[in-house]
């Protein structure tokens, strides 16, 4: 396994996918009983700046740093903006960049809960000095497919399930519809969220045929190109598959997802939220 999210750490894509799982963690915290997420591929939790790495792929210039220099944000985007502050700023500059784990903690309440999963062992570790001594957060050390399985459903009945894979591998895609449906299977009331590049092969579309075709019902699709279809570069863009996303929140990236377009990707920058598969 070579993928390290350190290189990509706040670009574009975790900025589409952390201002979505925010607004769904948002929504489950409106209930007064707890959560449970699963966040099958965690990462490290907490990118910083300057990490060789990091300073390397240099992605979060046009990703994080655009969001926050853009005007007029979406009152959820400068909601998120502002927890990116929170968790990674030191006297109004950016040192670091937090992953999905740090921001679902931020989110928690007393009684909710989270199992963050990551395979690689100096991320796992990194992670649990990280979440040190927050009992209601358990880092898992082990691959996040069979923790869909294993986990999955909850003593609370109600979460979310977020499947962050590196896409590294030929087959990841393939590994991915299997794990939601059977996922779905076992817990068809979860909700949902996974991520996917949109490469210029337009390899995803194989996959949203296999979604279409399962049988599962509710399924919400957001996607940022921020590239032209034809660019010969591999990422152009991203996608998040949402399976029962909460009421309205279609609306509500419809509405947001222009702003990010255009602040992420001035000119290039295309939105699109459709339902790939309604109630
Ligand atoms: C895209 S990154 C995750 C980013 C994180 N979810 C966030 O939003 O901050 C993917 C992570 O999956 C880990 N990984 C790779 N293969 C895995 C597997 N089979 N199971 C669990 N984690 C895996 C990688 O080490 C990497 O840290």
């Amino acid at each position: 396994m070579n993928y390290r999210h350190a290189y990509h750490a706040g670009n574009f894509a975790d900025v589409v996918k952390h201002v979505v799982l925010m607004l769904l963690l948002e929504h489950l915290g409106r209930k007064a009983s707890g959560y449970f997420m699963l966040d099958t591929h965690a990462g490290r939790g907490r990118y910083r700046l300057d990490d060789p790495a990091t300073q390397k792929g240099g992605e979060f210039a046009s990703g994080i740093l655009r969001a926050r220099a853009a005007a007029e944000p979406p009152e959820a985007v400068a909601r998120y903006l502002a927890l990116v502050e929170r968790l990674g700023a030191e006297d109004g500059r950016l040192s670091a960049y937090p992953g999905s784990p740090l921001l679902a903690r931020a989110l928690m309440r007393g009684n909710d809960r989270a199992a963050f999963v990551e395979l690689e062992p100096g991320e796992a570790g990194a992670l649990r000095t990280l979440l040190k001594g927050e009992g209601r957060c358990a880092v898992h050390e082990r691959d996040g497919y069979e923790a869909l399985a294993a986990l999955l459903p909850p003593a609370e009945r109600r979460g979310l399930v977020l499947v962050d894979p590196p896409f590294e591998a030929a087959e990841e895609f393939e590994r991915l519809a299997a794990g939601l449906q059977n996922a779905h299977a076992r817990w068809p009331g979860g909700l949902y969220c996974a991520w996917f590049p949109l490469t210029a092969g337009g390899v995803a579309a194989r996959f949203l045929g296999e979604m279409r075709a399962s049988g599962v019902r509710k399924q919400l699709l957001v996607e940022l190109t921020v590239l032209p279809f034809d660019s010969p570069l591999g990422l152009i863009g991203c996608g998040l598959l949402l399976v029962n996303p909460p009421w309205h929140l279609d609306r509500e990236l419809a509405g947001i997802l222009p702003w990010l377009a255009s602040a992420l990707a001035p000119k290039t920058g295309r939105p699109r939220v459709e339902w790939l598969v309604p109630e």
